[in-house]
């Protein structure tokens, strides 16, 4: 079983898992890395990790295109629901729950949540996907360093997605100590150069994530993608 990870700027992320489309934080109307337009996507499931505009994105439009389950926190998904949107499923920090493509556990993530319309999102989150072959691939979401990415990290991370633009969330140096924390086999960096103000170098962090541990780090254009075989 493959599977196929995509990075369509900023935290846009998708991922082919056994025959399934997820589609996390789909940001495309307005995110000036965006790769495609948020009608060209397809998805079977739109995973959502906090209520900033810059993850809900175009989530609504999607979901009510496509028809896809929406995967978030117990009150982004009752948020959807207001937008009219029936097909979610929400959960909490420590759950996991069990959909066609493997289990999602929603982790830690420290930063905040308010949705576009001021309604409180809860707690921020990150996914730790375990997909129906046993490999685990951990999304952080717009985060911190926290030390507690040592216990996600013990679980044996095949892939994993984390911020390195700094100013919203971890910046190169924290997301190097996650690296180090978290020991996936590869590793994409996300949520920089959307901005100014996020602007990094990503050659040069993946360099010294390469140089200090043995992370394929995988840094991707908008709209490139990898195959795990
Ligand atoms: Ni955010
Ligand atoms: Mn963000």
């Amino acid at each position: 079983m493959s599977i196929r990870f995509t990075w369509y700027g900023h935290a846009a992320i998708g991922l082919e898992i056994n025959g399934q489309r997820l589609l996390v934080d789909p940001f495309f109307t307005g995110n000036p890395a965006a790769s495609i337009t948020a009608d060209q996507v397809q998805a079977d499931f739109i995973l959502i990790t906090h209520g900033h505009y810059d993850h809900i994105g175009d989530a609504v439009d999607i979901a009510r295109r496509t028809g896809a389950t929406v995967i978030s926190t117990f009150e982004i998904a009752h948020w959807m629901e207001k937008q009219g949107i029936k097909q979610t499923h929400g959960q909490n920090i420590g759950g996991k729950h069990a959909y066609p493509f493997g289990d999602v556990k929603l982790t830690l993530a420290l930063h905040g949540s308010m949705l576009p319309d001021g309604s409180n999102g809860g707690n921020p989150v990150g996914f730790l996907i375990t997909a129906t072959d046993g490999r685990k691939i951990y999304l952080s979401g717009d985060t911190a360093l926290f030390s507690d990415m040592r216990l996600i990290g013990d679980k044996g991370l095949d892939l994993a997605a984390i911020p390195i633009g700094d100013n919203y969330t971890m910046g190169p140096d924290d997301a190097l100590e996650a690296a180090k924390l978290l020991r996936p086999h590869h590793l994409v960096p996300i949520h920089f150069n959307t901005w100014e103000l996020i602007a990094q170098d990503a050659n040069a962090w993946a360099e010294r994530v390469q140089r200090e541990t043995k992370i394929e780090v995988h840094v991707l254009k908008p709209g490139e993608s990898f195959v795990l075989a």
